[in-house]
């Protein structure tokens, strides 16, 4: 006698992360998606992490994970409109559910935006809508500032814009440098991003 079962898998929600350096960001996500069984949990995976720089630390550390890892050399293409092709050919083939920027140092073009609207976030070292752009720990450190901190965000067309998703508070201390402050910063960007993300596949996108 055959017996049929009637399962229903729901698809596989594919994260995708973008980096260009160190890649803290994608491993603290890369662990908490062990630690929490995104697998099981939430029926997501990192499917991939993708670098513009092929020398970015963040690609071994992915690949330690055992995420699949790829880089595309911005460099070798003649316009910014064709580097972006590139790479979006290359993120749509994991159909993902969620672009995850961490630490990824191109500016994207409102195409690229458009094309993942309400998929793509970001985190940004500061708290927006401050110190939008680069050098934030020092242009905080000169503004007087007492608190600083970081902010994930999603993705609109304008610079570090967009609606505001998590933010975490650091206090500034009196011999604070711009290094001392961002590692302090980013012992808190490690925590807010993976929560965030959870988050959004739990209850929002697709
Ligand atoms: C982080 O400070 C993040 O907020 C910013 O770039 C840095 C990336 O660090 N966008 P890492 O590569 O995740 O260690």
């Amino acid at each position: 006698m055959l017996h049929e079962t009637n399962v229903i898998i729901a698809s596989m929600k594919n994260i995708v992360i973008l980096i260009s350096g160190g890649g803290s960001n994608m491993a603290a996500i890369a662990k908490a998606a062990q630690d929490n069984n995104w697998k099981q949990q939430l029926n997501a995976q990192i499917a991939a992490v993708i670098s513009n720089k092929a020398d970015a630390g963040g690609l071994l550390l992915a690949k330690e994970q055992g995420i699949p890892t790829s880089y595309i050399d911005h460099t070798q293409y003649p316009t910014r409109e064709a580097f972006e092709a590139a790479l979006i050919a290359h993120i749509d083939a994991y159909e993902p559910a969620l672009i995850v920027l961490a630490g990824f140092m191109r500016v994207l073009t409102p195409a690229f935006v458009g094309h993942y609207a309400g998929r793509l976030i970001n985190i940004h070292p500061s708290l927006l809508p401050a110190f939008q752009g680069l050098h934030t720990h020092q242009r905080a450190l000169d503004a007087g500032c007492r608190f600083a901190g970081a902010t994930v965000h999603r993705v609109s067309e304008a610079l570090d814009d967009g609606e505001i998703l998590a933010q975490a508070v650091v206090p500034i201390l009196p011999d604070d440098t711009a290094q001392t402050l961002a590692a302090r910063v980013l012992t808190q960007e490690h925590l807010i991003y993976p929560k965030v993300i959870a988050s959004l596949l739990a209850h929002k996108v697709k």
